[in-house]
């Protein structure tokens, strides 16, 4: 039956190519190997994500009217309503959390030179999609927590000089968050930011079969591989059981909450914070005068983008111990202000 089917295939495409490349590909094995899964854990992630989301948008409505009625339908009453909802919840915290590992493992490993240059650029507008998954997605249960955040974030930018305050309005849809924001939200969320995300992983997956994995400089003189095909897709799929397994844990044990209704018109709850992985932004802006911290960050991201054209010395496959420094600084302040904003608020 298989062989017929493979034949039905192969006379009509040449696979062989496919055939080849299954049997040539393989991964590289040193002592920092396990941070080759990271990779296709995020690809997992965000391939859960997209299923999930996509049960949750037969039932949602993106209106202010309906939007915390549809999120409560789907709770209590749709069938396993409440353990998609869940696992896109938790999915999505979990997809920030490895995404953020895969980029500072492939950073520290120098995975970046070239000829990566291009997947690094990609990972970085990656990594962007996936926070603006976030921001966008956490408007559409329409609470009260969820609009007060939102208000606070699509305000944020208009800080900023000349751009800023047409960012906000662009978000915003009108003078205030509400029903045209909820549109556009949800607009960014199902359609715009999957198409985007989809063509760059597409092109970074695509990179990451052509390149094949990098090796560290300081493993260069291992020559162990394994094949790809089966043995460390077996591997992968083993750490994508494990990812799910966990995932499923957090789901039954905390299922996603359903905050009240909000009512726009009455004030915004005290001590209003974002989600873990922007309390570092936050607390930046918290402590600094707020042209300075934007001013910063936004500088920070650029050189974090061209990291590939700076490096220079990782480029010609040499030791670079500044760029290992400077990665180690920005690792440590990114998770120092996060626990600041944690003990502080
Ligand atoms: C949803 C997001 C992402 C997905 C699905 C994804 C997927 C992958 C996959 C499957 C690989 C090959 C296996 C591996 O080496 O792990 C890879 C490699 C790579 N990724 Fe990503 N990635 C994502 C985000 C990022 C980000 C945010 C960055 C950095 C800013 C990045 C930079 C790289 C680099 C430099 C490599 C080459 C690693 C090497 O050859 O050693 N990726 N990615």
């Amino acid at each position: 039956m298989k062989q017929r089917l493979v034949g039905f295939f192969d006379e009509r495409m040449d696979l062989s190519a496919l055939r080849r490349w299954a049997k040539e590909k393989s991964v590289p094995q040193h002592k920092h190997s396990f941070w080759y899964y990271f990779g296709g854990l995020a690809l997992f992630l965000i391939t859960l994500q997209i299923i999930t989301g996509i049960l949750l948008a037969l039932y949602y409505s993106p209106n202010p009217a309906y939007a915390h009625e549809s999120v409560k339908y789907v709770m209590e009453t749709v069938k396993y309503g409440w353990l998609i909802r869940s696992i896109h919840f938790w999915g999505a915290n979990f997809l920030v959390a490895v995404v953020f590992i895969h980029m500072f493992s492939t950073y520290f490993m120098k995975a970046y030179r070239k000829p990566r240059e291009v997947m690094w650029i990609l990972g970085v507008l990656i990594l962007g999609l996936v926070l603006a998954f976030t921001f966008t997605g956490y408007l559409l249960p329409w609470t009260t927590l969820s609009y007060f955040a939102t208000k606070v974030g699509v305000n944020t930018p208009s800080i900023m000089p000349i751009l800023g305050r047409f960012i906000t309005r662009i978000m915003e849809g009108g003078r205030d968050v509400g029903a045209a924001t909820l549109t556009r939200m949800f607009t960014l969320h199902t359609v715009i930011l999957p198409l985007l995300a989809v063509l760059l992983i597409t092109l970074h997956v695509l990179l990451s079969q052509v390149f094949g994995s990098s090796v560290p400089l300081s493993q260069a003189n291992k020559r162990e591989a394994i094949k790809f095909f089966p043995n460390f897709l077996m591997r992968d799929a083993a750490v994508w059981a494990g990812g799910l397994a966990i995932l499923l844990a957090m789901v039954t044990m905390f299922p996603a909450g359903l905050g009240p209704k909000v009512n726009p018109v009455m004030p915004a709850p005290v001590g209003i914070k974002p989600e873990w992985y922007f309390l570092f932004v936050f607390e930046t802006l918290r402590r600094f005068p707020e042209t300075i911290a934007i001013g910063t960050i936004t500088l920070a991201v650029l050189v974090w983008l061209i990291v590939p054209f700076l490096d220079r010395r990782a480029s010609r496959n040499q030791k670079s111990t500044f760029f290992t420094l400077f990665g180690a600084a920005v690792l440590v302040y990114m998770i120092s202000m996060t626990i600041l904003a944690y003990l502080t608020t």
